[in-house]
């Protein structure tokens, strides 16, 4: 996997006053995190957030007991530290640059301008009976609305839970029940690519079963009808245009509930990850600006959607904690075409670009003439995440789109994890393509044994864990204490589990493998097997179904199923078709298997588990070397599914 000479090095000239400028610098402050921890993280919430009461107590953290706690004794709102000790200072300097769907229709709004918008949103939600504690769902497109929304929330205390806008009604539907949420915050309509996705119709049908909600805000982004049901729905902008432009803060402790998350796992449904004001902000400014070297002048563009965590980090609250500005991208790479980014790098004058490998690999394939034709001088950093970089296109992203002379930070960090926890910083870290490199300040990385035995020295690998607990970790699933513990922190006690595997090279830098558990990373997106199996097994002719991922040359990952009908099967249907309805219908688009077999039977062991493994291999079309089969009930089922893999 290594290689010597594929060492690349930060071109200086590119960094001329950067955050940290050397690898001494680099490893000073790593140290100083470590060794004198709690210090550390003093100083820093000091000197990045504004309180409005002083913390009394740094941390205090059992990860055994899962009792994690930072800043205690705190008070401070995310919202007047996203936004409004920025409008007092620099109240004209642009917090968003809004990029609509159609090339060139941008819209820049200052601080200022976002914090009356801001205010007069929360507003709204306040005049509807939305207070500190209550929960609120988004479902929105990537509108300045979307951002105005999170902030409202923030301001006046209310948790936010955005769901990523293209899962299904169902899905929006156990979201909204699992957290019991008390109003929705939509669009009538969402565009991306021109194509027009119905959002309001969407939460129509999933709010029907939905007993806690009490009103649905609908911002228009199209001028297009949609129904509407007084006194339940409101039209967001009117009723902004209603309130006043001041609205005051809540004062949030340190450990109050920020926002809700909800994020795939290897079992049962998806699981709402809490993260709460104080660390979250804090890991999420620090990480910002160490990673992408926020400088003031930049134009920094994550072009991730809101409804995962790197919309929610480095998208909204990381840029904005640090006065930046930040690009809420609205549309789709391929949008006109697939030169849309490099466009938009050289209209925008953009200096930091952050994306999921699947978007770069999917351009790509298009050739380099898409993104030659555009002056991509502005740039400095480029950022990946999601899922594991493959070094062709590392290179490819280093070398024409940054032209040798741009870095790249390849990120690992998770949902849970809050910001990013593995990273190179972009005018220190010599990197290599495909590695994540070297762990950010405060996190301490091991790699565990099977038993649970931390692996010393470098050249090993194992089961990715993390020592000591930091800011920006998860507290707690909602409404599900006891999964959190068992999940994270109870298998191996003292660490935090991630379900990743990686490498420590020679060098110590980490290079991670991919997950260990049944959780998928299709295009960048996290999914469960359990829940597409579960959307497969509603489906009243599936009996039961298996789902691996296998490697998919754009998506990373493919969604290969293998399903056993009920013998009374119509078999004069499309059942392929109709599984994948299923599974559109009950989770969304994203979830949609690449392949479905409909299996004769599924290996199994003797004691009734299904073997895995040997299902990723036949899905990936390694059949030559099976391992060990002589402990399935029926070894002959193997032959069977390669035969039908094989078929088409
Ligand atoms: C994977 C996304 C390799 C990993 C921020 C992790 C990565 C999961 C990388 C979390 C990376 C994320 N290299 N793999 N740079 N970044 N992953 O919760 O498997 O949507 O556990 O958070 O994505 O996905 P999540």
């Amino acid at each position: 996997m290594e290689n010597k000479k594929d060492i690349y090095h930060p071109v200086k000239e590119n960094f001329e006053k950067a955050v940290i400028s050397s690898m001494d610098e680099y490893h000073a402050l790593y140290a100083e995190s470590i060794e004198n921890n709690e210090a550390f993280w003093d100083k820093q919430a000091k000197q990045m957030l504004r309180w409005q009461h002083d913390f009394e107590e740094v941390s205090n953290c059992d990860l055994e007991e899962g009792m994690i706690s930072w800043f205690l004794g705190g008070k401070l709102n995310a919202c007047e530290n996203c936004v409004d000790r920025h409008a007092r200072n620099n109240g004209d300097k642009i917090a968003l640059i809004w990029e609509a769907d159609e090339p060139g229709q941008e819209k820049r709004i200052s601080y200022k301008e976002l914090l009356r918008e801001v205010s007069r949103l929360a507003n709204v939600l306040r005049h509807h009976g939305i207070r500190k504690g209550d929960r609120v769902a988004l479902y929105m497109p990537m509108i300045p609305e979307a951002v105005y929304a999170m902030l409202a929330c923030a301001r006046i205390g209310a948790v936010h839970s955005v769901v990523f806008a293209g899962f299904s009604a169902e899905a929006l539907r156990d979201r909204i029940n699992n957290a019991k949420c008390k109003a929705v915050i939509t669009a009538n309509e969402g565009v991306r690519g021109k194509r027009v996705i119905p959002l309001k119709r969407i939460v129509d049908e999933a709010v029907m079963a939905c007993p806690s909600i009490q009103h649905v805000f609908v911002a228009e982004r199209t001028a297009n009808k949609v129904p509407f049901y007084e006194p339940r729905d409101v039209w967001l902008n009117r009723a902004m245009e209603a309130e006043r432009p001041y609205c005051p803060i809540e004062h949030m402790d340190s450990e109050d509930t920020l926002f809700l998350l909800y994020t795939s796992g290897s079992t049962g449904q998806p699981k709402g990850l809490a993260h709460t004001t104080a660390g979250y902000l804090l890991f999420a400014a620090l990480t910002q600006k160490y990673v992408f070297d926020i400088q003031p002048d930049d134009v920094y563009a994550c072009v991730a959607d809101i409804g995962w965590v790197t919309g929610h980090t480095y998208v909204v609250y990381g840029p904005l904690l640090n006065g930046g500005t930040t690009v809420i991208f609205e549309s789709v790479p391929g949008y006109p075409d697939a030169g849309r980014y490099w466009e938009m790098v050289e209209r925008l004058k953009i200096s930091q670009f952050y994306t999921a490998p699947t978007a770069i690999r999917a351009i790509q394939r298009e050739g380099d003439a898409y993104v030659k034709k555009y002056d991509r001088s502005s740039l400095r950093v480029l950022g990946t995440v999601g899922e594991p970089i493959n070094p062709d296109t590392w290179r490819w992203y280093h070398d024409v789109v940054g032209e040798g002379r741009c870095s790249i930070v390849d990120t690992w960090w998770q949902t849970e994890t809050g910001g990013i926890l593995i990273s190179p910083l972009p005018a220190a870290t010599p990197t290599k393509p495909g590695s994540a490199t070297l762990p950010f300040f405060g996190i301490e990385p091991v790699l565990l044994s099977p038993e649970g035995q931390e692996v010393h020295g470098n050249g090993v690998s194992g089961l990715l864990a993390i020592k000591k607990p930091w800011p920006g970790m998860a507290r707690t699933i909602q409404g599900d204490h006891q999964r959190f513990l068992t999940t994270y922190l109870t298998d191996y006690k003292g660490y935090y589990l991630t379900g990743d595997g990686a490498m420590r090279d020679n060098d110590g830098y980490y290079w991670l493998t991919g997950r260990v558990d049944d959780v998928m990373n299709v295009s960048g997106h996290r999914i469960g097997s359990a829940e597409i199996e579960g959307a497969l097994v509603s489906h009243p002719y599936c009996a039961e179904a298996a789902v691996v991922g296998f490697p998919h040359d754009i998506k990373g990952e493919g969604i290969f199923a293998y399903v056993i009908m009920h013998e009374d099967e119509d078999s004069g249907t499309d059942l392929v078709g109709e599984l994948r309805n299923e599974v559109r219908r009950r989770i969304g688009p994203i979830a949609t298997p690449d392949r479905i077999i409909i299996a004769p039977g599924l290996p199994k062991t003797r004691s009734g588990k299904i073997m895995r493994r040997i299902l990723r291999k036949i899905a990936a079309n390694q059949t030559d070397d099976m391992g060990d089969i002589s402990t399935l009930a029926d070894p002959g089922i193997v032959e069977k599914l390669i035969e039908l893999r094989n078929a088409k």
